[in-house]
């Protein structure tokens, strides 16, 4: 069974409840019939449940079986905008604002999860990432001992034999424009152990940069040096290095030459990039040239499961991310 394969199955066992803000979204409504038709989750859909009726039969799509929840007309509405009103007064929210903000689909939806009527949430199918995330980092905020949410794909790498076995985690390409040393410490150490519960691999991690071993100097490089300090005198057991190329870090040939002596190099399976720029351009080329499976980004360090799709997500990726999301919320 593949990597997609066995996240289906394990999310069928676990029926888990997932809520989808774009609930007339054209894909969002193709990929609610299949996770009711493969059992994969139980489905929330928000909006007006005449228009999401109408949007799935213009489509010819099945949803019965999900249960569609409008905002403003829901039982939970008064009780969302007081919690979202103390929540945030201090931010300067007031009950107009918060009325406001609770008859928005992703932000009603994200207070759904807070308060347990929903295991997990998936949107961005056109929703940017900010506007998907932003409500969950003000509502869920992060797990205990976590000061920094950040993500991870997972990438399939057809006919590759890098990584283990063409599989890498790559992280962070979605949250953090600009990571401290110890906010990319952090990421490193979450994206390690996103990489061994979800994906059963032993993580072995680079911190990658330009420079290899202080073969080039600037300030971008000392935040990656620093970064790795942080790793190893936070988690002494995980097999992380840096700084650190991405080839050598990858082909074990070109690891032998720049850093011999790496306990990683020619063997990363986790590559941490050291800023959104590199990250999330890193990913896409990989995906595009590479031909290689996406899956995510999940975000990590959250208090419960939530997580972005790309705007240029198929149906089959929705999917994916849905069974990923009960797996998270199960674990
Ligand atoms: N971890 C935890 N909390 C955070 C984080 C984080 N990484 N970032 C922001 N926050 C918190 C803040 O502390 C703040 O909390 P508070 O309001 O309770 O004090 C709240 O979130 C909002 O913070 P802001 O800084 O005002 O929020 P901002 O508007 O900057 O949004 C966001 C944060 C959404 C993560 C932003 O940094 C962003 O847009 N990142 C880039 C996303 C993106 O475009 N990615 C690329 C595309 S993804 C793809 O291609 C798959």
């Amino acid at each position: 069974m593949n990597f997609i394969e066995t996240l289906r199955e394990k999310a069928i066992k676990v029926q888990k409840t997932i809520v989808l803000p774009e609930g007339t979204e054209p894909r969002t409504l193709k990929a609610t019939q299949i996770i009711l038709e493969q059992k994969i989750a139980k489905p929330i859909l928000i909006g007006n449940p005449d228009k999401i009726a109408a949007a799935a039969k213009e489509l010819g799509v099945k949803i019965d079986g999900a249960r569609i929840v409008d905002p403003v007309n829901s039982e939970y509405y008064e009780d969302f905008v007081n919690t979202f009103y103390e929540m945030r007064k201090a931010k300067g929210v007031d009950m107009e604002k918060a009325r406001k903000m609770m008859a928005d689909e992703v932000y009603f939806a994200t207070m759904m999860v807070k308060k347990d009527v929903a295991d997990g949430l998936v949107s961005g199918a056109i929703h940017s990432t900010g506007d998907t995330i932003r409500p969950a980092l003000q509502i869920i905020k992060t797990k205990p001992g976590i000061k920094s949410v950040s993500s991870a794909f997972v990438m399939i790498v057809p006919n590759c034999e890098l990584g283990s076995n063409g599989m890498f985690l790559f992280g962070d390409c979605a949250v953090n424009p600009n990571p401290t040393s110890a906010e990319l410490a952090e990421s490193a150490i979450l994206t390690a152990q996103t990489a061994k519960s979800f994906c059963d691999m032993d993580p072995k991690v680079a911190l990658l940069s330009f420079s290899t071993y202080g073969s080039a100097k600037h300030e971008f490089v000392d935040k990656v040096v620093e970064a790795v300090k942080i790793v190893h005198e936070t988690a002494p057991d995980l097999k992380a290095d840096g700084e650190i190329q991405a080839d050598a870090a990858m082909v074990a040939s070109v690891g032998k030459t720049k850093c011999p002596s790496s306990p990683i190099a020619g063997q990363a399976n986790v590559m941490i990039f050291p800023d959104l720029q590199s990250g999330n351009i890193g990913y896409k080329l990989v995906q595009r040239l590479a031909k290689a499976e996406a899956v995510g980004p999940f975000l990590q360090g959250i208090a419960k499961p939530v997580n972005d799709l790309s705007r240029g997500c198929s149906v089959d990726d929705i999917v994916n991310v849905v069974a990923a999301t009960a797996i998270q919320a199960a674990n």
